[in-house]
């Protein structure tokens, strides 16, 4: 197979390009990646120079250019996970997430179909999406396939309609698809603008860690490797046209998260217990913040026999030792635009 892989040089995807990589050395990996601020090909430095990997710089709203590597390479499928990805960033400046999260979507959706329409056999567009386009949950209840679509963050709602423009290809043109809404992910190579890394940073430099509000918001984590393995599994075993949850049965209070990752955090680097916990301050909340999300992941369970392998502490340790031990990305990714951004977002 060929594949495109959208935001590979990112979090989620450079761990969906390696496992892929690795795991079928008889497929051409392709990684297209606009570099954004949150694109790294430090990421992929230890596969750079597989024979079957080719990186193409280049921008998902860019149409012509994306007609041309679809005629030009082949793909037999589309992992499509190139995003912003950002709810605070969303929040500063919606515009860039419809440019990239709908348009960009229609414009990959546009080119598949016109490159495969001929004849859709053996052809799938992956769509990578999130659990946040259900909106909230009070105390009880899980997110399943049917939930209602409900955002509430300019990303969320972007990537709703992201989803449905991907329904709307299969069901109006016949476009062979597939879709993943997943929990939130934690684990190396993450930005540290997402909580776990961000409070990982601060916490090494003796930072303040900003909680939201009273800290009493629900969240899902998965560990990020437990991600791929199910992308890879809906891949190759998913049904057409079907959804499937994706997270990690492992519901956490941010408060409680942040107290966890404090005391391991004290521990690792040798600290006195609390000192760590002592960094918190509460801050003002984040306008139109999801009080809870919770999913049911027994499809993908059930169907592809997908469970995730680490327990959230062990994910946390591996994740801390990964920041830990990479120094030089933390420092090369916390320079330059992220200052500009901590300083806007956190003033
Ligand atoms: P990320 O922000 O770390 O990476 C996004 C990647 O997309 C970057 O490499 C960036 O350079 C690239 N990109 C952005 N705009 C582009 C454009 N216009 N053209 C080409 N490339 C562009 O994001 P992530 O956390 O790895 O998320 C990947 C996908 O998974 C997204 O679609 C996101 O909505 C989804 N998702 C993320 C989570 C999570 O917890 N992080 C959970 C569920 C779903
Ligand atoms: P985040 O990692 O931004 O993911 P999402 O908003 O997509 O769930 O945030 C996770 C939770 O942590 C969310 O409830 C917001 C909260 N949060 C803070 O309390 N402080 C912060 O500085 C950040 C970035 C997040």
């Amino acid at each position: 197979m060929n594949i495109l892989v959208t935001g590979g040089a990112g979090f989620i995807g450079s761990h969906v390009v390696r496992r892929l990589l690795t795991n079928y050395p008889n497929y051409h990996i392709y990684n297209l990646d606009a570099l954004t601020y949150a694109g790294n090909l430090e990421n992929l430095k230890d596969i750079e120079s597989a024979p079957n990997y080719t990186f193409i710089k280049g921008d998902i709203t860019e149409s012509s250019f994306i007609h041309t590597i679809f005629k030009k390479h082949k793909f037999d499928a589309v992992i499509h996970l190139a995003a912003e990805s950002h709810v605070d960033r969303s929040i500063y400046d919606p515009m860039a997430f419809v440019k990239t999260n709908v348009l960009g979507t229609v414009h990959l959706l546009n080119a598949a179909k016109s490159t495969w329409e001929t004849d859709y056999t053996g052809k799938r567009f992956y769509h990578i999406s999130t659990d946040e386009v259900y909106g909230t949950l009070e105390d009880t209840g899980l997110f399943t396939e049917t939930t209602a679509y409900d955002p509430s963050s300019p990303y969320s709602a972007s990537k709703a309609s992201s989803d449905h423009f991907v329904r709307a290809y299969g069901e109006t043109y016949g476009l062979p698809y597939v879709i993943s809404n997943c929990s939130n992910n934690y684990g190396p190579n993450q930005f540290p603008e997402k909580l776990i890394p961000l409070f990982i940073n601060n916490i090494i430099k003796n930072k303040p860690l900003p909680v939201y509000g009273d800290g009493n918001y629900t969240r899902d984590w998965l560990y990020v490797l437990d991600h791929a393995l199910a992308i890879d599994l809906v891949l190759h075993n998913g049904k057409n046209a079907e959804t499937y949850n994706i997270g990690g049965f492992n519901e956490w209070k941010n408060l409680k998260l942040v107290k966890l990752l404090c005391k391991q955090m004290d521990k690792r680097l040798g600290r006195a217990v609390g000192e760590s916990e002592s960094l918190i301050k509460y801050i003002k909340d984040r306008p139109g913040h999801d009080l809870r999300y919770a999913i049911d992941a027994s499809k993908i369970k059930n169907e592809l026999g997908w469970e995730p392998s680490v327990t959230f502490e062990e994910g946390l340790e591996k994740t801390i030792d990964w920041y830990l031990a990479n120094e030089e990305w933390l420092k090369n990714v916390t320079s330059g635009e992220y200052r500009e951004y901590y300083g806007r977002q956190y003033k």
